[in-house]
């Protein structure tokens, strides 16, 4: 994998969405696959300033949603849908029927996480997927031992993440879902580009198990290295535990040799 130190959040987000303003001048109806969380708003930020300067034109973009939260009522502002169409479909000027996401509150949601892996497929696949990584290593909410090849489906966050996210529900545990919709890790690998953004210290070490340790499902993210195109963007902190960073900042010196960005 393609691994970029960057100096901080900030230019994390607009050396990313660069790679999407490239890909959407190349194919303008690209489908963009989103994350949620903190991580990747500097990455809507960018971009959406990039439309607006006229720098690339998103009007043809197409959104696709990693995960969903189970059981959150329609409409819930933490839910991953009313957060894409907050962070990403509107402040980009896209219509509401440009996004597709799994159904978090569908009665049969084995059947939804089918028909949502069946849709990604029928709409020629995603092309570019952004990522963000839990501190336990998860990609989407494939916890830790998640299969490598596994499709969309429910799963349970664990105790880590909840905490993690309790943020977004004024801190109060009780209040974060149990169990969420998410991509398979297989269905995140068949994406045409991979770019996970970490920043923070308190993404070291599982940055570090992703991109120096084994792939193992115990780190979900580590299965990026069976992708042939995957690009993982780190700030500072988030590289602090890497020890090939020789190399990664060779890489960032040579930025018009990025592969694909
Ligand atoms: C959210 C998602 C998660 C987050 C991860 C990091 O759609 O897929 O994997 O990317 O939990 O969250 P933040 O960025 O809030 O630290």
């Amino acid at each position: 994998m393609e691994v970029v130190i960057v100096p901080d959040a900030k230019a994390g987000g607009e050396l990313i969405a660069e790679a999407m303003a490239q890909l959407l001048r190349r194919k303008p109806d690209a489908l963009l696959g989103v994350a949620t969380g903190s991580t990747p708003l500097p990455i809507y930020q960018a971009l959406t300033a990039k439309v607006r300067a006229g720098e690339v034109d998103a009007s043809r973009a197409r959104i696709a949603q990693l995960d969903e939260y189970v059981g959150l009522p329609t409409g819930h502002p933490e839910s991953y849908r009313a957060t894409v169409l907050r962070e990403v479909v509107e402040p980009l000027g896209l219509d509401a029927d440009a996004f597709m996401g799994p159904d978090g509150s569908a009665e049969d949601v084995q059947a939804a996480c089918e028909a949502y892996d069946r849709a990604l497929s029928e709409a020629g696949g995603v092309d570019l997927q952004l990522l963000g990584i839990g501190t336990d290593g998860h990609i989407g909410f494939n916890e830790p031992c998640s299969s490598i090849a596994s499709r969309t489906r429910i799963k349970t966050l664990t105790e880590q993440t909840i905490a993690d996210n309790a943020r977004f529900f004024d801190g109060d545990l009780s209040q974060v879902p149990r169990h969420v919709i998410t991509q398979g890790i297989g269905t995140i690998l068949e994406a045409r580009h991979l770019v996970l953004l970490a920043t923070g210290e308190g993404k070291a070490d599982a940055v570090a198990a992703t991109v120096e340790g084994p792939v193992a499902s115990v780190v979900p993210a580590s299965a990026l290295q069976l992708h042939p195109h995957a690009t993982v963007v780190v700030d500072e902190g988030a590289a602090s535990k890497l020890k090939l960073t020789q190399y990664f900042r060779h890489t960032f010196a040579n930025k018009p040799e990025w592969q694909g960005l």
